[in-house]
């Protein structure tokens, strides 16, 4: 059956010496407990080598929050998928909200980098969701099957099998405005109808399905009590230790 998951997305935030604190106070809170879900800190790149010589990984697993749409080569700036496995990570968050609406990712690029993480043996944390007029006008689902379809729907089965979903409605990231149980639940069991139609039940069935906006220690519990929410992918609440064991615990 599929796993639970509780990743932290850092974005950009939090300088070398705060990062590793932060994952050591992490990994103080974890040790011990018989945790019903996976972990993840999702650091910037520059932590990930440095992070990942602190954790263990049996305890606390490493991703990225981006990767190359190129192997390698003359594309300053970039990180390749292949770099990101070489420190140790084992995830990547690819199609993030942000990435679209501000670095102008497509899905069209977005296919390449899913492409090249699972080249490269990472799980990508694939990102979908719709903005505020999208919800309004009751086009979420259209939304979210269009991303679904054009960033992965070429995969091979056993490659889909391998992906993490994150459902991230974008008018409820940063905003304090959390998706309802209800809705979450909705457009979780959509999104795997979706992939049942494509590759079957039994990878739909396997496949995570996170939710991403303004998760909290007070909405936790409520969202992954749901059947096809499979646990969170959080933003502030991750910064702290504090504010992102209760989301860990809420399994
Ligand atoms: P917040 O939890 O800060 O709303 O961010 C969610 C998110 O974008 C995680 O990727």
């Amino acid at each position: 059956m599929r796993k639970n998951i509780v990743a932290g997305n850092w974005k950009m935030n939090k300088n070398l010496q705060e990062g590793q604190d932060l994952v050591k106070e992490l990994q103080s809170a974890v040790f011990g407990k018989a945790l019903k879900c996976e972990v993840i800190v999702c650091t910037p790149f520059i932590h990930l080598a440095t992070v990942g010589g602190v954790i263990d990984k049996n305890k606390v697993k490493l991703g990225a929050q981006n990767c190359a749409d190129k192997v390698s080569g003359a594309y300053t700036g970039e990180v390749s998928a292949e770099m990101v496995a070489s420190t140790g990570a084992q995830y990547v968050i690819l199609g993030h909200s942000e990435r679209r609406a501000y670095y102008g990712e497509t899905n069209a690029i977005l296919n390449e980098k899913v492409k090249l993480a699972l080249a490269n043996n990472l799980t990508p944390i694939f990102c979908i969701g719709e903005v505020l007029a999208e919800r309004e006008a009751g086009k979420q689902n259209a939304v979210v099957k269009k991303q679904i379809e054009e960033a992965l729907f070429d995969l091979s089965a056993d490659d889909f099998a391998k992906i993490v979903l994150a459902y991230e409605p974008v008018w409820a990231i940063g905003t304090g405005k959390t998706a309802t149980s209800a809705q979450a639940q909705e457009i979780h069991a959509f999104i795997r109808q979706t992939v049942a139609a494509k590759y079957g039940k039994t990878v739909a069935d396997s496949t995570s399905i996170l939710y991403g906006g303004s998760c909290n220690a007070g909405n936790a519990k409520e969202l992954f009590a749901n059947p096809d929410v499979d646990g969170g992918l959080i933003g502030g609440a991750a910064l702290k230790v504090d504010t992102f064991m209760p989301i860990v615990e809420a399994f």
